[in-house]
């Protein structure tokens, strides 16, 4: 299920029932060779479209949270009826959590033109070398939180009662279900880089910093301050 162009990949984390897979605002290839096209087209055409229509087989039934957004559902996790079977409840934590993830993960990467690592600049660095100690010691962090998190899931920069956190997820459980808002994700499902990397999650990993938008990074961390 596709949504049409007009419809931004930033209005996934306000969709409601039923969720509509998001394009990726650049092409398959974009992001080689650092993730190949191959495996990006597998994730988002069948990994992240699996999730949106889990989502809404498992949520089709039940109306309650027909009128919550996505973002609104993770939040609001614990808080939901009880009366709500496990299948439901299940629906929003691994497959509405699935969908916004990815969603985040696909808008905070870009196409590298230029060979390098970026950087964050602005506002951001400062607050990051301000909260780890140094650039490299967040990379450090953030690395290990990524190359440690056992079977699959997520690491983080995540927004924390007004700080900044490096954290770690299973499966498609997300920050926000802890509170937390998160602005930066890596995907360390097998999915996400096995067919390039096999059990080389580390290179992967190494990779990543290629390929972020800082930029989409920033706007989040201004958005959710
Ligand atoms: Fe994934």
């Amino acid at each position: 299920m596709l949504m049409n162009e007009s419809n931004e990949i930033k209005a996934v984390e306000k969709q409601v029932y039923p969720f509509a897979l998001n394009n990726i605002p650049y092409s398959y290839e974009d992001l080689e060779p650092y993730i190949d096209k191959e495996t990006m087209n597998i994730h988002h055409s069948r990994h992240h479209d699996a999730y949106v229509n889990g989502a809404n087989k498992g949520l089709q039934d039940f109306p309650e949270p027909h009128n919550k957004s996505s973002v609104e559902l993770l939040k609001g996790f614990n808080d939901l009826s009880t009366d709500l079977p496990d299948s439901a409840r299940n629906a929003v934590r691994n497959h509405v959590g699935g969908h916004t993830n990815h969603a985040l993960f696909w808008e905070i990467m870009a196409p590298n033109s230029t060979g390098e690592e970026r950087r964050p600049s602005g506002e951001l660095s400062e607050r990051i070398t301000e909260t780890f100690g140094s650039f490299d010691e967040f990379k450090n962090q953030f690395e290990a939180a990524a190359t440690t998190r056992f079977g699959s899931g997520w690491a983080w920069l995540v927004i924390d009662k007004g700080e900044l956190k490096v954290t770690s997820s299973a499966n498609q459980d997300r920050p926000y279900m802890g509170g937390q808002t998160p602005i930066l994700g890596i995907d360390v499902w097998e999915h996400a880089y096995y067919l390039k990397y096999q059990n080389k999650r580390g290179s992967y990993v190494s990779n990543f910093w290629y390929v972020i938008n800082w930029d989409e990074v920033a706007r989040r961390y201004k958005a959710a301050r």
